[in-house]
């Protein structure tokens, strides 16, 4: 990867643990080897998308991912910070690049359309009751996986908004994003239970710290698990 390839992996795959598949009762033809009866890795990528490295937004989505991560053994999840990257707009028109334009797009479509990817959660910080100009054109670049014969089908997504009202936005900013996922034919959750709602929605209290959003965080941590939870049980049926 580029140094300005701003992404970060929490953990890999590990062993056995979730019995993928295999219907109770039911022996198998021939006994699996070691390898075989552990469940493929399924993966959730989060996409941070807030022009400011490391803030609020990508602190809210690691505390998502990490929820995500724990929801079972063969989860693994990565982050993409989009701050940082050239992800022009205008491809998503057919404008060429510049001569000089840098394209970081492509590489992130392809962590997003990597066959072990199940799941992806975008994190927006709320812009004028929207999303981030960053957030937009990340959306509309998405176009070319509808063109790639909808490489983003059934992947589970889900999404999460910061701003600095408690009330400032986040439904809104994260619809805005769900309407965007579900033009590529994407499986869109919320927050799972208890709260259960659009998705995560967190409040930065104008310190940039979220820290004592126990609200906020619990929210995160519901759609992690609720992403994850979802992207396996799709996993499950495929497989079988
Ligand atoms: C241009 C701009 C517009 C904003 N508009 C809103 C808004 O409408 N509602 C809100 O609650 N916060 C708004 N905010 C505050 C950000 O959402 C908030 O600071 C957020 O935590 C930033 O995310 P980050 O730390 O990941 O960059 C705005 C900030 C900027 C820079």
């Amino acid at each position: 990867m580029q140094p300005h390839w701003s992404r970060r992996k929490f953990m890999g795959a590990s062993g056995a643990g979730l019995a993928a598949g295999a219907a109770a009762g039911a022996a198998p033809a021939a006994a699996p080897a070691a390898d075989d009866a552990r469940p493929a890795p399924v993966r959730i990528v989060g996409v941070a998308c807030s022009p400011r490295k490391g803030k609020t937004s990508a602190a809210a989505l690691r505390v998502c991912l990490e929820a995500a991560r724990a929801a079972a053994p063969n989860i693994e999840v990565e982050l993409i910070e989009l701050a940082g990257l050239s992800l022009p707009g205008g491809p998503a028109a057919g404008v060429p690049l510049g001569p000089e334009e840098r394209d970081d797009f492509p590489r992130v479509m392809a962590a997003l359309t990597d066959q072990r990817t199940a799941g992806i959660i975008v994190a927006t910080p709320v812009y004028y009751s929207g999303l981030t100009f960053l957030c937009k054109a990340f959306l509309d670049r998405l176009g070319a996986c509808r063109r790639d014969n909808f490489a983003l089908a059934d992947k589970v997504g889900g999404v999460l908004a910061v701003g600095v009202v408690r009330n400032g936005g986040q439904e809104l900013a994260i619809q805005a994003v769900q309407n965007a996922l579900l033009c590529q034919e994407m499986i869109i959750v919320g927050d799972g239970r208890p709260t259960a709602h659009t998705g995560a929605t967190l409040l930065n209290p104008g310190t940039d710290d979220i820290a004592g959003d126990e609200f906020g965080l619990a929210t995160a941590r519901n759609l992690g698990r609720r992403v994850a939870q979802v992207a396996l049980r799709l996993a499950r049926t495929t497989k079988g």
